[in-house]
This record gives structure tokens, sequence and C-alpha cells, in this order.
């Protein structure tokens, strides 16, 4: 009897052990733990929900698909989970730190529809410390091979009515719009990155990495304070025309105690691809001038004519400044042929290989190589994206030929303005961030990359991270830059805009803003408008507005009348070691402090919004133990952008790791500082006496 009753027990234990235990619900946490993420099947259709220390941050949200026709993909069961960790750290070819540390736990979920056709889906969630990422992955299967997305059913449920950062999204003007904040539940559809931060003192940032091929992702509220992925439809309504295998480029939310801790975040970039160039060598931050804002204050043409900015004899003067200061490149914008008439409606009259005849292309590259100075070229495509494609290689060789190693390309246009033909032979009107164009962005990165060309792409697509894969993939425009201030009916950029930007468009990638205008008012040429900041808060945007090529945007004459404040243009560098954010608060001030990647330097800039203040800034992020001599560049006592913007005090001082400075910043101020160690004549000359 006895032996009955064990050989039963025994059989039960043996069922219990094999049958399978729910796993409808699993669990990952981040390498500390701050972060937890858990995903459910909730009647099949997957959901997520994120937490930061036991705090709901990320309520139950929805995701999944609808294919063509009306098929909802999101009935599933979990086939099987696997859990990893990874912990590595590599080095940037350049940027705003030089190693970065990957460190994440992965949770990857196998998943099959419940019913036929059986089709499978794999969801892969990643949690850092700082944030997560989590992703779709297609595998190659018999029932799903080309398919159609005609909507992605991802939801960020914030769990409080945050206060959020945003730009309209599906606007005649891409990306270039001034950032407005409103609660989570009073927002439209917006783009991103979006930056949040919740009543509880939380800062959150939802954007995606690695768009690859796939068309973006712009966040619709769909009732209270759910954000739903709307992604950026094909004129003919496909939000993405997809094929097996594939994954989706990576949503991702950032999560920082302090605004400041969105911005030394590095997970957008962990989760792309690494470096696919093997020979990175002729990849070289720097700094440029141009022919540019001289045909932004309407003093010059891009077109031909008596005002024809790109002319031989222009360039050389360009070109000898350049050689005389040390700047590696000299941009030409409306050399080549094409700019007659209206070239934003008439882009297809563009030839990327035909120079003005004014514009001697081989003198001025025998010159500028004499003289150690490479031309920056220009290819503006007016969107006429199919113009440009038919003749990018050649237009690339041209370049590559003539020395050429950076090329600012341009999409002006009003969205939904790229003219595509389809497979009816008939014209189709896509928008600047749909599926068509994030593909045609990549296609110009690669085809760049072949001829050892970098690229500062203006009117872009959003960065999403792709510079560590392809680190030719140098900086781009995408917000209102610089050039709102030449010539914006509505005045230009109000002095908030450069503290919004770095917490904002900044966490996606670098930034061609193309500071360091010294002639703030030009009157004489544009009367209705100025730039609205002071001088030094100009030398202070070179080190918050994060960019490997950052131009000096005057004309030569402006920086010969002013070789001071010039001086700080020339030293600062544009590939850093460090990073540090010493004050952050979004559309009121911020301070970055950056150590250079190729000296002992370390350079802090610190800018604000309309209103004057004193900032505390702590230099203990300099070597103990070292004096340095800080060459300060600060608002004069009585400076104000709208009173006496050109007011600036140009001092030097002897620092330490332990000195805390008082940064003075003016109404539309801001400060720059070098540090660099001190000599002992240095210490002898600024010790007092
Ligand atoms: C807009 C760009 O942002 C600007 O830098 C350029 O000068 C014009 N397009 C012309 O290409």
């Amino acid at each position: 009897m006895l032996k009955c009753v064990l050989i039963l027990i025994l059989i039960f234990v043996f069922f219990l052990a094999c049958s399978k235990p729910d796993i409808t619900m699993l669990q990952v946490k981040s390498p500390d733990g701050t972060l937890s993420l858990t995903f459910r099947l909730q009647e099949g259709a997957p959901t997520y929900e994120v937490a930061r220390f036991n705090q709901p941050v990320i309520k139950t949200s929805r995701l999944g698909f609808i294919f063509k026709p009306a098929d909802s993909f999101n009935f599933f069961k979990i086939v099987r989970s696997a859990n990893t960790s990874f912990d590595g750290t590599w080095t940037q070819v350049w940027g705003e730190k030089k190693e970065i540390r990957n460190n994440y736990n992965e949770l990857r979920v196998d998943l099959r529809e419940i019913v036929k056709p059986r089709r499978k889906m794999i969801l892969v969630f990643r949690l850092f410390d700082d944030g997560l990422g989590f992703r779709y992955e297609f595998p190659e299967q018999r029932n799903l091979t080309e398919f159609d997305i005609m909507d992605e059913l991802t939801e960020f449920t914030l769990a409080d009515d945050a206060t959020a950062w945003w730009i309209p999204a599906y606007e005649w003007n891409r990306y270039e719009y001034l950032y407005q904040s409103n609660t989570t539940s009073e927002l439209d559809t917006v783009h991103t990155p979006v930056t949040f931060e919740t009543t509880d003192g939380l800062f959150m940032s939802i954007h995606e990495a690695a768009l690859t091929d796939y068309s973006s992702m712009t966040l619709k509220n769909s009732g209270g304070t759910t954000l739903k992925a709307d992604l950026v439809p094909w004129s003919d309504g496909i939000r993405v025309k997809a094929k097996t295998p594939m994954v989706t480029p990576w949503r991702t939310i950032q999560i920082a105690d302090d605004a400041g801790g969105l911005i030394t975040s590095y997970l957008i970039l962990n989760l792309n691809e690494p470096n696919k160039i093997e020979d990175t060598s002729w990849i070289q931050p720097g700094k440029y001038i141009g022919i540019w804002w001289e045909m932004h204050l309407n003093t010059a043409t891009w077109g031909s004519g008596p005002n024809h900015g790109a002319t031989t004899e222009n360039t050389k003067h360009y070109i000898d400044f350049a050689a005389k200061y040390g700047f590696d490149g000299v941009l030409v914008e409306g050399w080549n042929v094409g700019w007659d008439g209206d070239w934003t409606a008439e882009g297809d009259k563009f030839q990327f290989t035909i120079p003005y005849p004014d514009f001697d292309i081989d003198e001025v590259t025998r010159y500028a190589k004499r003289k150690g100075v490479r031309l920056i070229g220009h290819h503006e495509t007016g969107a006429a994206v199919l113009n440009y494609e038919k003749q990018l290689q050649d237009a690339f060789q041209y370049y590559q030929d003539l020395g050429v190693r950076v090329v600012k390309t341009g999409y002006v246009g009003n969205d939904p303005s790229i003219k595509r033909i389809d497979e009816n032979g008939q014209e189709q009107w896509e928008w600047h961030h749909g599926q068509f164009m994030v593909r045609h962005y990549r296609k110009v990165v690669e085809e760049a990359a072949k001829h050892k060309i970098m690229i500062d792409a203006h009117e872009p697509i959003k960065d999403t991270g792709i510079r560590r894969t392809y680190p030719n993939m140098m900086t781009r425009e995408g917000a209102r830059g610089q050039e709102y201030n030449a010539w914006d009916p509505d005045g230009g950029n109000p002095p908030e805009h450069e503290t919004i930007l770095p917490f904002t468009r900044l966490l996606a990638g670098p930034m061609d803003f193309t500071p360091g205008i010294f002639d703030l008012l030009y009157e004489e040429v544009r009367p209705n408008n100025r730039v609205n900041t002071t001088l030094a808060k100009q030398l202070a945007l070179y080190v918050v507005l994060y960019s490997p090529l950052h131009m000096a945007a005057d004309l030569p004459e402006n920086y010969e009348a002013n070789p001071e404040p010039f001086r700080f243009i020339l030293d600062v560098p544009t590939d850093w070691n460090d990073t540090k954010v010493l004050h952050a608060r979004i559309g009121d001030y911020i301070t970055i402090a950056r150590q250079d990647r190729n000296s002992d330097d370390w350079y802090l800039g610190s800018l604000t919004d309309e209103n004057g203040r004193n900032l505390q800034a702590a230099l203990s992020f300099l070597e103990p133990n070292q004096q340095y001599v800080a060459e300060v560049y600060r608002d004069g006592i009585d400076a104000d952008w709208q009173t006496n913007p050109y007011a600036i005090d140009i001092t030097e001082m002897l620092v330490d790791h332990n000195a805390s400075l008082t940064l003075r910043l003016a109404p539309g101020g801001g400060q720059a500082i070098r540090f660099r160690k001190a000599t002992l004549k240095d210490v002898n000359r600024l010790t007092v006496k």
C-alpha cells in the first residue's frame, strides 16, 4: 500500500515538473535593477509595462501590428523566451565621448500566432540602467514573406501627465519648428525625440534607434496619456513595405533623474550596429567656413548673376581666410547649374557635375590644396530625389576626384514634396520621413562612403544613431538652425530655443546649427531680423550644441574685426573624450563641460534663455593637483541680448579642480571657457601678488 502511495506521489511530482509554467508574463530588469519591464500576453495580445524603482513609468501598453488587408497580427502564444546579458565597451570613431559602455539585460520572446497561418514574430527588449529599447523581428518563414504594414500598434502610456517638449509631425516644414511644451494629454501628433518631465521630476525621452528600412515613427495621442506609434505612410497609405527576414527600428525610452542625464545617455548609439567602415582614416571631425551666410543675408545669390556668391575669386578669398586661421574646409553653395529660377520647386534642374562658368572648380580645388584647405561640396536637391539619385554616383565621383571630403546635402521642399514614380508610372508625393526617403538617405550615406566622403545632411531624416554604423554620417540639421535668424518673418529663434535643443533634437544626434555669428544686427541688409543672443552666447553654442563638424558661420570680415572672441572659435575642438552636464533646466539654461579628445584641455559652454542668471559651476571635472588657466569669454556686466548684445568680457584666471566659478549669464546670454593646463609662466603671470 505504502509502495503504491509512494509511486503515485512520484508520478504526481513528475507530471508537476513536466507541466509548463504559466508563461504569459515575463520580466527583465536593468543591470543594476533600476528599471524593470513586464511583458504580458493579454488574451493573446502582447503588452509591456515599465517601472523605475518599482514605480510605474509606462503603464500597460499595447504592441503588435495590422497588416494589409485588415489583418491584425497580435494574437499570439509564447513559444519560448530567453534572458541574456551584455556588458562591453566600444570606441567611437569620433564623438561627444570616446569610450561608450554598452550594458544591458535582454529578454527575447518568440511568439507564434495561436490560429492559422501561425506566423512568427520575436520581441526583443533591452533594459539599460538609463532606459530601454525594444524591437520586433520577423524571421524568415513560409507564411510571411512580402507584406505591407498598415499600422504599428506600439503604445507608450505614460504613468503621469508629464510636461512634453515637442514639435508637430505632418507639417509642411518638416522638423523645422520651434519646440512647444504642453502636458502629454494635450498633445496631438508629434515628432520624436519628444522629451518629458513628470510631475515627480523624472525626465524621459521617446525616440527610435537604427531606422534603416522602415518609416519614421511619429507619436499620436490616442487618449489620455497614451501616445501611439503613427508610422509616416507612403502616398498609397501603406506605412511600411516589408519582406522577411526583417527587424524594425528600436523603440527607445531614455529615463533619467535630471535632464542632463538624457544628454549623457548613449543608449541610442548602443542600439545601432557597430561600424561597417573598415578604414576610417579619412573620417575627420573639424571646423569650416563658407560662402553661405551672405546668401541668407541676401547680399549674394545662389543663382548666377552680378551678385553670384560662388565665384572663383570669392572662393579664393575664403580659402585664404581658412588657410590663415586653420579651418579644415570651405563650403561653397550655389556653385552648380540649377539654381536659377525657383530652385525650391524645380530641383530637377540641378546638375551635380556642372559648375557655373564663373566658378572654375579645378582652379579653386588646386588653389585650396596648395593652401592645405579642402572644398566642402554642396548637393542641394530641391527635394527632387529622383534627379539626384540618377546622378548620385557621378556626383560623388566628381567630388572625390577633386579631393572633396565632405558634402553638405539639402532637400528643401514643402512636405510631402518628394516626387516618386509608382509602379503604374504615376507621379506620387512622399514625405521627407517616410520609408521611401529613409531608403534614400541611407543610399546617399553608403554611396558617399564608397567615395570616402562624409555627409552633413540638411532637411534630413531624423537621426537615430546610424553614425555608429556609418561614421561618415557626420552631422545634420533637422531643426531650426541659425539661418532662421537671417530671414524668418517671425523674427528668428527666440533666446530660449538653444536651451531646448540640447534636450530634444540633439538627443537624436549631432546638429549642424552653424553658430558663431558676430555681426548680430545686420540692420542695413535685414532690418526686420537679427540674432537673438549676446555675442558670448554665440561662442557657448560651440560647446553646448554637439557637432563633429562646426561652422564658423559669419563673414570673414566680421571675424577679422573681432580677433579676441574669434580666438575661442579657433581653439574649440569638435571631437571629445568626455562630456559632463553641469546644469540642466529645459527651456531655461544649460551648462556642459567637454574634454578635448586630442589634448588635456576642457571646454565649458553655458547659456540661458531671455532671463539673466548666475550659475555656480564646480570644476571637479578638472584633473586633481593641477592648475589650469581658464580663458573666460563672458557677457559684459551690462550685456543684454536686446539692448547690449556685444558687451563681452574676456579674461584669464588660474583655477583648479576644487574651484567653483560663478557663471554670469546676461539675459539671452552665455559663457564659454577654455581650460588649459597652466605653465609656470602662467602661474607667475596670473598669481595675484
Ligand atoms: C537650407 C539649408 O539649411 C541651408 O543651410 C542652405 O543654405 C539652403 N537650404 C540652400 O541649400
